[in-house]
């Protein structure tokens, strides 16, 4: 079929299932036709927004065109698109911000009713319903077997030579559940490939580049947090607290997440360790050819496109250090507790006791969502937040007293890492962690302010004032600046 006539099966209302994790591996043309025809029917005012459920964030071909025609009901479980993301804040997006790793079988457990259509890019389909994704796993496999029918992008953008980086498999769902016997980085429990029932399957056939960007340069603040991570990972083996052959590493979305590795690869007193992670960036490449990563289990190729582009000419070498799993394995607390996964994500604020805001500006306006960040924060050997000390050139404090929204709680969070330094939450009672986070991690210009918080909180287990806890907050909505800070008097 044409796109076109592709979309015309998706109607008003329906659960649409889209593979892909973050631009890596979404479709890239159906959707642009779906906000066509929304667009056709909101002119003749009829109504049509449809349900959008993917493994992670979409291209702007997916999320932002179908956001632009006012075609989304509701969007579950991330996104990263700047017209959705203000489409959400403003409340015209129902969004639903999700551990990823449970996506697939919270759609499995008929919490969102039915898969009425699966749209699914592949690198190849065959005859009897073999279906081989791209750079993107995400929910695909289970999208594309509960769905009344499948749309495969046959995109010839992407070699069909990928088939063989990829592991699919689905776990079974309780009280059938089994272990998911992934015991080492490179194990492989599934096949090379989805299978559905040929019958229902659509085929589109495109040529469409991917969407990927690249990352911002390495600043100074950037490469001191790197710089700190990685000095701090030196320190631990050296006391025996992790193991020499060191442990699989798990690193976050963004710019800090990249800069990161990149120093993890710089630093010659870590030795070549293996990736067990979500979105594999453009560093774990580099670091890849280099010799310092030796093997890398994700569930997204989420790279630029001269790096997708090198990847693909040189097929061979990456098909035997990458592996590419659906996010219910890429993401999965049971496998990550059971490798000892070092996970590392990047918090927007953190409070002088831990806690960790990772999704809500101030609160109320949400930036991407959770993402995968809980799936590992909470199973890791060691759960490291990294931030700058402060946002928006000085005038955000990243360390407040309490965090405006939380998404991780202080007790599974051990590490949190500045360019100021490195605060160890280890065993340490609320009080000693706020002085850790005050000293090493917050900016030396908010340090008096946090310390007179304290000073004035009533005595308790964690000393916490009902008053001003969110007074740095207040300070920023009132003069634009966290500096400005007013002590409410207690009544
Ligand atoms: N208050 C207000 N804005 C803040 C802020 C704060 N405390 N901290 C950061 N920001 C803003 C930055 O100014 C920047 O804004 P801009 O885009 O207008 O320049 C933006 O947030 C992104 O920050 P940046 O410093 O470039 O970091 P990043 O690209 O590494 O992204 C997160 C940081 C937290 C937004 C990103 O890592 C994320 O979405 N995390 C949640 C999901 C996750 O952890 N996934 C892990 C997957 S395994």
């Amino acid at each position: 079929m044409t796109a076109e006539e592709a979309a015309s099966i998706i109607n008003n209302n329906y659960n649409v299932g889209f593979s892909g994790f973050t631009h890596a591996g979404c479709p890239k043309v159906v959707p642009g036709f779906i906000a066509k025809r929304a667009e056709e029917e909101h002119a003749k005012g009829n109504p049509f927004k449809i349900n959008v459920f993917t493994g992670a964030s979409t291209g702007d071909k997916l999320d932002g065109m179908l956001t632009r025609a006012n075609a989304i009901n509701f969007r579950a479980p991330y996104q990263t698109n700047n017209d959705m993301r203000s489409a959400i804040n403003k409340g015209d997006i129902k969004f639903c911000d999700l551990h990823l790793s449970t996506m697939a079988q919270d759609i499995r457990y008929g919490f969102y009713g039915d898969i009425d259509v699966a749209v699914i890019e592949a690198c190849d389909v065959t005859e009897d319903g073999e279906i081989v994704p791209t750079c993107g796993v995400g929910i695909s496999p289970t999208v594309a077997r509960l769905a009344k029918t499948v749309i495969v992008e046959l995109n010839r953008w992407n070699p069909k030579e990928m088939r063989g980086m990829h592991d699919i498999q689905e776990p079974q769902d309780p009280t059938n559940r089994q272990d998911m016997p992934v015991y080492n980085v490179k194990d492989r429990v599934g096949m090379d490939c989805i299978k559905v029932d040929p019958s229902k399957i659509i085929v589109v056939e495109t040529n469409e580049p991917n969407e990927g960007g690249g990352f911002a340069p390495v600043d100074e603040v950037t490469a001191q947090i790197g710089k700190n991570v990685a000095k701090f990972f030196v320190e631990e083996m050296a006391a025996g607290r992790m193991p020499k052959t060191f442990l699989p590493v798990q690193s976050g979305v963004g710019n800090i997440a990249n800069a990161v590795l990149a120093a993890m690869g710089d630093s010659k007193d870590i030795p070549d360790f293996e990736v067990y992670t979500e979105v594999i960036q453009d560093a774990v490449i580099g670091l890849m050819e280099s010799g310092r990563v030796k093997f890398a289990s994700g569930c997204s190729l989420t790279v630029s496109n001269p790096c997708i582009e090198h990847i693909y000419k040189n097929l061979d070498f990456f098909k035997e250090r990458v592996v590419l799993r659906p996010s219910e394995y890429s993401n999965n607390p049971e496998i990550v507790r059971r490798l000892g996964v070092i996970a590392i994500n990047t918090a927007i604020e953190a409070d002088i006791y831990g806690n960790i805001n990772s999704t809500h500006v101030m609160g109320t306006k949400m930036m991407n969502g959770i993402g995968g960040s809980g799936d590992f924060t909470r199973s890791a050997y060691l759960s490291i937040f990294v931030t700058p000390s402060v946002a928006k050139g000085g005038k955000i404090s990243s360390i407040v007293p309490l965090v405006a929204h939380e998404d991780h709680s202080e007790h599974s969070v051990k590490i949190i890492i500045s360019e100021y330094g490195v605060a160890d939450l280890r065993g340490k009672c609320p009080e000693d962690r706020a002085q850790e986070i005050i000293n090493k991690c917050a900016h030396p210009d908010y340090r008096p302010l946090l310390q007179e918080y304290i000073k004035n909180a009533p005595q308790g287990h964690t000393k916490f004032d009902m008053y001003n806890a969110f007074a740095f907050h207040k300070a920023f909505a009132e003069t634009g600046d966290m500096h400005n800070v007013k002590w409410e008097k207690k009544a």
